[in-house]
């Protein structure tokens, strides 16, 4: 079995995507690119940001790598299979590269600041070589580029935020959006390489996020999460004293009273940062959707500790605890690593335990792999045998899916006000729509005229373990 990853984010790759917006696609441009995107919901971001820079620059976007005079391919660095992945993309571009001559190929993100310069040098698979905190400089660089000189920047910085910047929304359903409040992270939980790939925490100004929602809430959109790899450390202060700073939760409370019509979700916490304050803002407005991903990472003390995680066992279970008090109705899912340096068949057991208290609706398993450069790889052995890695995955997705479907069982005969994000992919007579939880909500259209951005009150009927099927609730 390969390693199983239920995370629609993170190991996802959505092809050649800088096509959506109309207007873009009727505009005429000389010369085109085509970007393709892997790894977490910041790296799609980061790709709407490109194509604007892109845009700028006098390209335009295009849905046919064959029409292309630039590729460019967004990468992640996670886990080793993000990376084969992206080597085996790089190989069959190369191949078009032989056609057409003038082809650039460019990689950006989490593997071009891990691999640096060694792209071009080693494995001359690539043209251009740009690291997350250096997009602003693709012009020069593809003009450099062009002119057949090695073109790299993977200089990360203390301050890019790219707050001026107006993604180009690529690959949107005109509905949900994504946008970005920080970037980097400080925590060193000894498995991850973001630290070092995405550089130190900054925090965006919050002034030039609320224009960017509510410019996306009069251009239609109804659903904003705000993404950082820990929003709950944003934190901004202004150089004019006279401002106070700006926690996570004052921002959450701004971006919710742009409209009541506008849902707000966030992503990622981590457990040690989400506050109470967050949870009572959480708490207070509606349209603060009422859904936290909370990665676990391990159930067991000893192992969350050589993870660096800064959290225990109890700790984190206190922490569920106080989200279901303060938020009785909240959806909780994590991420979860197995077979992390040393775990035995006990830790592994406070996993599966771990998982049966949080009672997670849902949960992103993956098995450890081993980074180069991370303080894992530097301290620890990577001695979980292969097998038994995936004999405990195969576990805890059994626990997963027994607790999803429970989850969804509970939910039979309630209500949900949902938003209508289009056609249910299986049948284009019913709605696929989600609730505040996150779960995917489906339902016949009937003879309504409701349509896709509109909100609707749906009963629960019926459920499977990734759905709930319900029916439209008279108003
Ligand atoms: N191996 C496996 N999974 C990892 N993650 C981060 N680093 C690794 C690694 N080296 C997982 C964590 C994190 C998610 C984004 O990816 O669960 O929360
Ligand atoms: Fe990686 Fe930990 Fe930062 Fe998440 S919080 S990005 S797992 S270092």
């Amino acid at each position: 079995m390969e390693e199983l990853i239920l995370d629609k984010t993170q190991d996802e790759t959505r092809q050649g995507e800088a096509y959506a917006t109309t207007d873009l696609f009727q505009k005429k441009f000389e010369r085109h690119f085509y970007i393709e995107s892997y790894g977490c919901q910041m790296n799609f971001a980061d790709s709407e940001v490109v194509a604007s820079i892109l845009q700028e620059a006098g390209f335009g976007p295009t849905r046919n790598v064959e029409d292309a005079d630039l590729i460019f391919i967004n990468t992640c660095s996670i886990r080793e299979k993000a990376e084969q992945t992206v080597r085996k993309r790089l190989t069959n571009f190369k191949r078009l590269k032989r056609q057409k001559k003038s082809l650039l190929i460019g990689v950006l993100g989490c593997m071009a600041e891990r691999l640096k310069s060694k792209f071009l040098e080693e494995e001359k698979l690539v043209d251009l070589v740009i690291g997350p905190d250096a997009y602003r400089s693709l012009p020069h660089l593809i003009e450099e580029a062009a002119g057949g000189q090695k073109a790299v920047n993977v200089l990360l910085s203390r301050e890019e935020t790219y707050a001026d910047i107006s993604p180009v929304r690529i690959d949107s359903n005109g509905i949900s959006a994504f946008v970005s409040i920080m970037r980097g992270c400080n925590n060193m939980c000894s498995f991850c390489v973001v630290p070092f790939t995405r550089g130190r925490e900054r925090s965006r100004d919050p002034q030039s996020i609320i224009q960017e929602c509510e410019d996306l809430y009069k251009n239609g959109y109804r659903e904003i999460t705000l993404l950082g790899q820990n929003v709950d450390s944003y934190y901004y202060a202004s150089s004019f004293e006279s401002f106070p700073p700006i926690t996570f939760a004052n921002l959450l409370e701004k971006v919710a009273q742009i409209s009541p019509e506008l849902l707000v979700r966030f992503s990622t916490s981590h457990p040690k940062d989400i506050s109470d304050e967050v949870l009572h803002t959480m708490a207070m407005h509606e349209n603060i959707c009422k859904y936290i991903h909370l990665p676990v990472q391990s159930g067991s003390s000893r192992v969350l500790q050589l993870m660096n995680r800064t959290y225990t066992r109890e700790w984190y279970m206190a922490k569920v605890d106080r989200i279901r008090t303060l938020l009785p109705d909240c959806g909780i899912s994590a991420d979860i690593i197995t077979g992390f340096c040393t775990e035995d068949e006990k830790d592994h057991q406070d996993t599966l335990s771990i998982m049966e208290y949080c009672k997670y609706d849902f949960s992103y398993m993956f098995i450890y792999s081993e980074r180069p450069g991370t303080l894992a790889a530097r301290r620890y052995a990577d001695d979980v045998p292969e097998d038994i890695k995936k004999r405990r995955l195969e576990e805890i997705v059994s626990m997963q899916n027994k607790l999803s479907l429970e989850s969804n069982q509970r939910d039979i005969g309630k209500s949900y006000k949902v938003l209508i994000e289009g056609d249910s992919k299986k049948n284009k007579e019913e709605w696929k729509a989600r609730n505040s939880q996150n779960k995917v909500v489906v339902f016949p259209k009937e003879n309504y005229t409701y349509k896709k951005g509109d909100f609707v009150t749906v009963k629960i009927a019926d459920c499977t373990q990734g759905t709930l099927k319900g029916n439209i609730v008279a108003n």
